[in-house]
């Protein structure tokens, strides 16, 4: 799951880790993911076997920006190409919120888009209900396009990682997944902690991403619905985790301040959604 929502700073428990280089960045598999030379060795997915068919499909379809799987192991752990370039992490650097970034997230969902429709879902798979798109669709959705799982060389995004997430859905619920997390769609007391500087104009930048992608007229009209609901699946993921009795997800939604946190950032989002609507449809 995604920094924005309850993370901590990713570093390991142990200090000096005994598999490789701990790379920083991310909740779930917080000081299980390392890096050993070319190499990215981290805790596999249950979908692990349908996801690097999937990635190698997606490769063959001309799509660049995601790691290549190498191997799977029967410790359950899997081996992925390590991707390199600049990764944001909390609280996000000013070169992870210009336009010129969010604007290149937009072109590179549009891309993994284009290329993950050309290639049929296994629908055998067991794909992560978590934060799918409960409409379900024909194609693989990446689902938790935060700032932690996309890499960035010279300023532009360049690739999609942890695919752990993914799950059949539309592209405009993947869309709204990463307005979440690159607009933020956080109202600004929320956004105030992640996205330091403040100032960043929602209505603008939400029509920056849709521009970027380029969302038809009719996923513009439905995005700001979408967004509750990616929103509202967010939420009831962090309480699965909560009620599970996660220790990681209980502390940070304590210290980001609770439940009331998600009232707040919900009751926002359905305040501004006609000023949402007129930008991406002005
Ligand atoms: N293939 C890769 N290439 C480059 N960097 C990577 C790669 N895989 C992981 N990383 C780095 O390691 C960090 C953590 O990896 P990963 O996203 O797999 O962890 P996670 O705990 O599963 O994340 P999440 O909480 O989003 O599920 C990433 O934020 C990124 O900085
Ligand atoms: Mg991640």
């Amino acid at each position: 799951m995604t920094a924005e929502d309850e993370a901590t700073d990713g570093k390991g428990p142990d200090g000096e880790p005994p598999h490789g280089e701990a790379l920083a960045g991310g909740t779930v598999n917080a000081g299980e993911v390392f890096r050993r030379g070319s190499l990215v060795d981290r805790p596999a997915p249950p979908t692990a076997p349908a996801l690097h068919t999937h990635l190698r499909a997606l490769r063959r379809h001309g799509f660049e920006g995601a790691p290549l799987p190498v191997g799977l192991t029967a410790d359950g752990r899997e081996q992925l190409t390590f991707v390199p370039g600049d990764v944001a992490l909390p609280p996000f650097p000013p070169w992870a919120l210009t336009e010129t970034a969010l604007a290149s997230v937009g072109r590179l969902l549009r891309r993994l888009h284009e290329a993950s429709a050309a290639v049929a879902v296994d629908l055998r798979a067991e794909w992560p209900r978590d934060l799918a798109d409960p409409e379900g669709g024909t194609m693989l959705c990446h689902n938790d396009v935060c700032p932690d799982n996309v890499v960035f060389r010279d300023g532009r995004a360049t690739a999609l990682i942890d695919f752990d997430l993914a799950a059949p859905g539309r592209p405009v619920w993947d869309v709204a997944m990463a307005a979440r997390y690159w607009v933020p769609m956080l109202d600004p007391e929320s956004a105030a902690t992640l996205y330091p500087g403040g100032g960043l104009d929602v209505p603008l930048r939400l029509r920056v991403l849709a521009d970027s992608y380029g969302l038809s007229a009719q996923e513009r009209a439905e995005l700001p619905e979408v967004i509750g609901q990616t929103t509202a699946a967010c939420r009831a993921f962090v309480a699965t985790r909560v009620a599970e009795g996660d220790a990681v997800y209980r502390r940070a939604l304590a210290e980001r301040g609770g439940w009331a946190r998600w009232d707040r950032l919900q009751s926002w989002l359905t305040t501004h959604h006609a000023a949402f609507t007129t930008a991406l449809l002005s």
